[in-house]
């Protein structure tokens, strides 16, 4: 029901607050491009862990009954039929550089999320500590951004209806041969768009469409924690949401634009579809 709804966006948001700060506070100092790289990704891993044991402390005590899948730690049990999937840096490589582009993301999905396509988000929020911003929804009940001073925003996605006047973001996985399709795609995209965007998370991107700070968001092969958060705060901001024809969200193409966009966007980007 809607004030559990609520409550467990409230949830959402006051634990990805916590983990956020957790990850800025205790940001080892010699972070940086100057150490090796291998250690650097051990840091970094190292604060992945300790920002998803925090959040699934926090989670586990108020929901006990609901199962937490988490980028980090896997899927732990639960008997209420709910999902709360937490990425605990979502941006991780910016994170790294101090590039302020990263977030906490938690979200709370029903159906199966261990099956690509068979999860809904309902609630969710998404904390990025050093741009001051947490961004929050509750299936329903509109999408919100919070800001460093405690001002409360609405969130509506851009009235951007032209393929040509639209910024678009868009991510890339961590393998070779998916960036090569990846690089494919953009190279199809950008001649028909005002530009585009690669942020770092995928988690923030979907946020930024909610505000219309982009007019849309596309990736192949996301992940259902750099996604669940995002994509409740983005459809209840208004955003058209959908998956390349005929596969499924979270493992084919994960796309969130202005509604006036979507058809032209999902043409360009699957022209063998049409
Ligand atoms: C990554 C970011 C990135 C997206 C990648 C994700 P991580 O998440 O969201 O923007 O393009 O697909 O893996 O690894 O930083 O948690």
């Amino acid at each position: 029901n809607a004030e559990e709804l609520t409550r467990m966006r409230d949830l959402a948001t006051a634990t990805a607050d916590d983990a956020a700060r957790l990850v800025v506070t205790e940001r080892p100092r010699s972070l940086g491009v100057e150490a090796t790289k291998s250690s650097e990704v051990d840091v970094v891993t190292v604060m992945d862990q300790r920002s998803e044991q925090l959040l699934r402390e926090r989670i586990g005590a108020e929901r006990p009954d609901d199962a937490i899948l988490g980028e980090e730690g896997g899927a732990s049990e639960g008997t209420s039929g709910l999902t709360w999937v937490v990425d605990p840096i979502d941006g991780t490589v910016n994170y790294l550089y101090g590039h302020p582009f990263f977030a906490v993301s938690v979200a709370v999905c029903i159906g199966d999320t261990t099956r690509e396509g068979a999860w809904l988000p309902v609630a969710g929020a998404v904390s990025a500590p050093l741009l001051g911003e947490t961004y929050a929804a509750a299936h329903g009940q509109g999408a919100h951004l919070v800001t460093a001073d405690g001002r409360r925003e609405p969130l509506t996605v851009s009235d951007c209806e032209r393929l040509e006047l639209a910024l678009v973001g868009t991510g890339f996985g961590y393998e070779a041969a998916k960036r090569e399709e990846q690089g494919a795609a953009v190279a199809r995209l950008l001649p028909k768009v005002r530009d585009i965007r690669r942020g770092g998370s995928a988690a923030l991107d979907l946020c930024f469409v909610a505000s219309g700070r982009l007019d849309g968001y596309y990736e192949s092969g996301i992940n259902a924690w750099d996604q669940a958060a995002g994509q409740v705060i983005a459809t209840e901001a208004g955003a058209a949401i959908g998956g390349a024809p005929g596969g499924e969200m979270g493992k084919a193409m994960a796309i969130a634009t202005a509604p006036g966009i979507f058809a032209d966007l999902t043409d360009c980007l699957f022209p063998e579809a049409r």
